[in-house]
């Protein structure tokens, strides 16, 4: 079935209720090969009692399918799938591609991955292969194609799970055979090895290439190893991995007509980016993402909100599918801090209000043996008389009265989402290379204050690519967006002069595909569009900022320079950069280009927001939004679902009338919601903000 993100999601919905009616999904990883086969009965009547719809099964079971080369053991797997089926649980099946057997390892050693400073890896844990290894890709398609055709026809299966989280702990893969990869991709991407040469400015430091032969990885060097090498690593490794799953998702695409899918990791705060997700996305049927919230972060949830964002501009727009959160604690950081009570339903809801059309968990039953026995479960070890599994049969339940909600669209107070961040994976891997001239001159979060900033507003934003189309938003922000293709900064150009609002922040526009200088002034290639000709940066020390005329004071970044034909809205007071611009505004045909030279805190990036909006005609969901009060919309068909989520510690009154579903009341023109609760309101769209 050809759904190209449109009607994939729809598609398992419409599975998931008893009368065919559309559900929103509810469930998790479902493990019952750690069980004793006694358990089951348990589980499904648990899952029954929750609710439980979708669950994903088989993920990490291929040493149990496949206990020896070519020798599969389906008879567990029949029982479990029958099982569920009987009970009316839909299952979302994995090829099990994800964790190698020991027998595979040892018996192919050479498929094992390995690191920058040469250390192969071990097997022990998981994902131990290299997308490289014809081995391991001969052993996962043969075992794609074993479950597949036995399990095509089944009537639990509704989709489809390819391998897990790609590149969580095998990426990148240094190896020989990642190295005649990398060669052969080069080959194909540069023709010759001039242009090799060039693209890689091997004249710095006498690295030039006389034979492909010679070309490596950027394993470990005595200092840092060519940049443009490093991106075009990243760029191959991406899709060496992506060729893995298009391999095993055309095996399963030739025998069943489920939607199919993998397991993205968001933003993967604090870590590398291992894929490009921009171009993976193109590759889903449905879009699907996991999430954790990283426990000390004060302000988590909304991060999980930037991130949910991200997520549905993968999916362009389209409804995804929240693959794993937890319930509680997790097992992988320092201090791995438990859910205060609500805050699991909150972050659910958070998910379904910006786009998921389900809310799924690693995993149904708490662990008892192995890495992870400490990760909450959807059933903890202390059983059914606890917080979590209430909490689990509540969120059960609030999914249910939320199931209209399913193939709805997240839209703006004018109809539309009116603001776009824009997150180029490339810009991203480029501005974490080495040897920048500031270390706290971050991508990723430039990016979160910008999005935090619209969040605090109520006004809902997208992410979208540099090059996408842009015309239908009003504002557009291209927070640090150090590499810029010409594609890009064209896109972005035509954009602004045919009447739209673009904000580009400091180090933007710097270099090119190749993480060459644009030279001229700063910012490169958006310098003459914003009408500012910057000279050098000034980042600043740690803890230190520096005062602005307007827009409280920026931390981390200065530049000394002038305006050319922009007009001013704030100048540096004091220091080595006085009087240079630090927030500019300069119309551009029809539209206009606004700079900022260093990174707002929220009182003055709030400030700015208030003008920007102002001038591009973007309003709120809910004005005066009080603090640490998430609100979000959803759309289809003539009726608004207003999402209202409250983090705050404080009661609070909104003007918002409708019905509200979780608790079935009717509003009288005033929602009224505790300290972390949540509301989800029904309303019809007035034919005023109709499109
Ligand atoms: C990832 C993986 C899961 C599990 C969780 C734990 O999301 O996909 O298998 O390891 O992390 O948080």
């Amino acid at each position: 079935m050809d759904f190209n993100n449109t009607a994939a999601m729809d598609y398992i919905t419409a599975r998931l209720g008893s009368e065919g009616s559309p559900m929103l999904a509810f469930g998790g990883d479902y493990n019952p090969e750690q069980w004793p086969e006694e358990t089951w009965e348990e589980d499904v009547r648990l899952m029954r009692e929750a609710g439980v719809n979708l669950v994903s099964v088989g993920i990490f079971s291929w040493s149990l399918v496949e206990p020896a080369e070519g020798v599969y053991e389906f008879g567990w797997l029949d029982r479990v799938l029958d099982l569920l089926d009987a009970n009316g649980i839909r299952v979302d099946l994995a090829n099990a591609t994800a964790s190698p057997p020991p027998w595979f390892s040892h018996k192919y050693p050479q498929s094992l991955p390995v690191t920058a400073d040469g250390v192969r890896h071990s097997y022990g844990s998981r994902q131990a292969f290299a997308a490289s290894s014809s081995d391991y890709r001969r052993a996962a398609a043969a075992l794609t194609e074993q479950i597949a055709s036995r399990y095509k026809d089944h009537p639990a299966v509704v989709m489809w799970h390819v391998h897990n989280e790609y590149g969580c702990h095998n990426q990148p893969d240094y190896s020989d055979g990642a190295a005649a990869g990398f060669r052969s991709w080069l080959e194909d991407r540069y023709g010759t090895i001039e242009a090799l040469n060039d693209a890689w400015g091997t004249a710095f430091w006498s690295q030039r290439y006389t034979a492909w032969e010679e070309i490596l990885p950027p394993r470990t060097s005595g200092t840092w190893v060519n940049p443009t090498q490093q991106l075009d690593f990243a760029r191959y490794s991406s899709d060496e991995l992506l060729e893995c799953y298009k391999a095993e998702a055309a095996i399963i695409r030739f025998h069943s007509p489920h939607p199919v899918t993998t397991n993205f990791m968001g933003f993967n705060m604090g870590l590398h980016q291992p894929v490009d997700y921009w171009r993976w996305a193109e590759q889903m049927d449905v879009v699907s993402n996991d999430h954790y919230l990283i426990a000390e972060d004060t302000r988590k949830f909304q991060e999980l909100a930037a991130t949910a964002d991200l997520t549905r501009g993968w999916a362009n727009g389209k409804p995804w599918l929240l693959m794993e959160h937890s319930t509680s604690a997790v097992n992988w950081q320092p201090r791995n801090i438990a859910k205060a009570p609500g805050e699991m339903l909150r972050n659910a809801l958070q998910h379904v209000a910006r786009g998921a059309d389900g809310a799924l968990f690693f995993q149904w039953r708490a662990s008892r043996a192995g890495a992870e026995k400490f990760h909450s479960g959807m059933l903890p070890h202390a059983g059914t008389d606890t917080k979590v599994w209430r909490e689990v049969v509540q969120l059960g339940q609030a999914l249910r009265s939320l199931a209209e909600v399913s193939g709805s669209v997240v839209t703006g107070a004018s109809g539309r989402v009116d603001v776009a961040i824009i997150h180029d994976t490339g810009a991203r891997w480029a501005s974490e290379l080495d040897s920048h001239p500031s270390v706290d001159a971050s991508n990723v979060a430039e990016t979160r204050r910008w999005h935090d900033a619209f969040y605090r507003a109520g006004i809902p934003t997208d992410f979208r690519q540099s090059t996408d189309d842009l015309s239908g938003y009003r504002l557009v922000v291209a927070p640090m967006q150090y590499l810029v293709t010409d594609s890009g900064a064209a896109n972005l150009d035509a954009y602004v002069r045919a009447g739209g609002h673009l904000v580009v922040t400091y180090f933007s526009g710097i270099v090119d595909e190749n993480d060459h200088i644009r030279l001229g002034s700063y910012p490169g290639a958006f310098s003459g569009l914003l009408g500012v000709q910057m000279e050098e940066f000034f980042p600043l020390r740690a803890g230190e900022s520096v005062e602005l005329s307007r827009f409280g004071d920026g931390s981390f970044w200065s530049e000394l320079g002038q305006p050319t034909t922009a007009e001013v809205l704030a100048e540096a007071v004091g220091g080595p950069v006085t009087g240079s611009p630090a927030v500019t505004r300069n119309a551009a045909g029809d539209g206009r280009a606004y700079y900022v030279a260093t990174s707002l805190a929220p009182e003055g990036m709030a400030a700015l927001l208030a003008l920007l909006c102002e001038d591009a005609g973007v309003e709120p969901l809910l004005q005066n939004l009080p603090e640490d009060v998430e609100v979000a919309r959803r759309s289809k068909e003539g009726t608004d679902w207003t999402f209202v989520i409250n983090h705050s510690s404080e009661r609070v009154q909104l003007p918002i009338s409708g019905l509200e579903l979780i608790g079935g009341e009717d509003l009288g023109g005033a929602l009224e919601l505790a300290a972390g609760s949540v509301a989800v309101v029904r309303s019809p769209r007035s034919p005023s903000e109709a499109q």
